[in-house]
């Protein structure tokens, strides 16, 4: 079975889906990330704080300008933008960890004024769609904070299994947070109804 060694991820841009268009962030989305990025609420359960304006240009110059994978330990951040109107309604983000392994991990996280319509779940199962499809991963896995049940929900519902459940394992923010561990395979994904 072969390695990820040379393989690649490079979308075709827009990526899209039944109501969404996932593509790149750029400077210009800096005022619409700025409205759910800053929130506490939203970061409560991510593994990182409330975002300023600066941090978000920091981002959107630095990691979070790669379009493409083309090795382990890379991440692709997309935006998540309603097909109908334009609006940014949140973003997705895929890591691809080894290469050796061909694993993967998938994150999203929306504009709170966007939830209740699936769109967390569309938009990360084109990035599903993405890693097994067209970079050959073998296994995408999603980690989530136990009290995080909105995550755990989109996980259910892309078909992912829980795999792992680990207490208290983290010092997450000042307190012992308990991590669920749900994971997809290839042929899952290839098999799913
Ligand atoms: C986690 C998060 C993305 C989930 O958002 P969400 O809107 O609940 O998830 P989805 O977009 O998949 O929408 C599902 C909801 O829309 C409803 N829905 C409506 N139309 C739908 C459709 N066409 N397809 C699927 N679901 C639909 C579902 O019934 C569900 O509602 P419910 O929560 O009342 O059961 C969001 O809570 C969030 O951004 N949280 C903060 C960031 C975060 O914690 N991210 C995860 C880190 S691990």
């Amino acid at each position: 079975m072969p390695s990820l060694d040379h393989a690649e991820l490079r979308p075709a841009y827009p990526v899209r889906t039944e109501r969404l268009l996932l593509r790149p962030l750029t400077e210009a989305d800096v005022d619409d990330m700025l409205v759910y990025r800053s929130r506490p609420d939203v970061c409560r359960y991510v593994p990182f704080a409330p975002m300023d304006r600066q941090v978000l240009l920091d981002r959107l110059a630095g990691p979070w300008a790669r379009t493409a994978l083309t090795g382990e330990d890379q991440s692709l951040t997309l935006g998540v933008e309603l097909a109908a109107t334009g609006q940014l309604v949140g973003d997705v983000i895929l890591f691809w960890h080894s290469a050796l392994h061909r694993g993967g991990e998938v994150g999203y996280l929306l504009d709170p004024r966007f939830t209740g319509h699936g769109y967390a779940t569309e938009a990360a199962a084109a990035m599903l769609r993405l890693g097994f499809e067209e970079l050959g991963l073998h296994r995408i896995i999603a980690r989530l904070d136990e009290r995080n049940e909105a995550s755990a929900a989109v996980a259910r519902r892309l078909g992912m299994r829980l795999e792992a459940r680990l207490v208290l394992n983290e010092l997450f923010k000042g307190e012992w947070s308990t991590e669920l561990d749900f994971a997809m395979l290839a042929d899952e994904w290839r098999q799913r109804g």
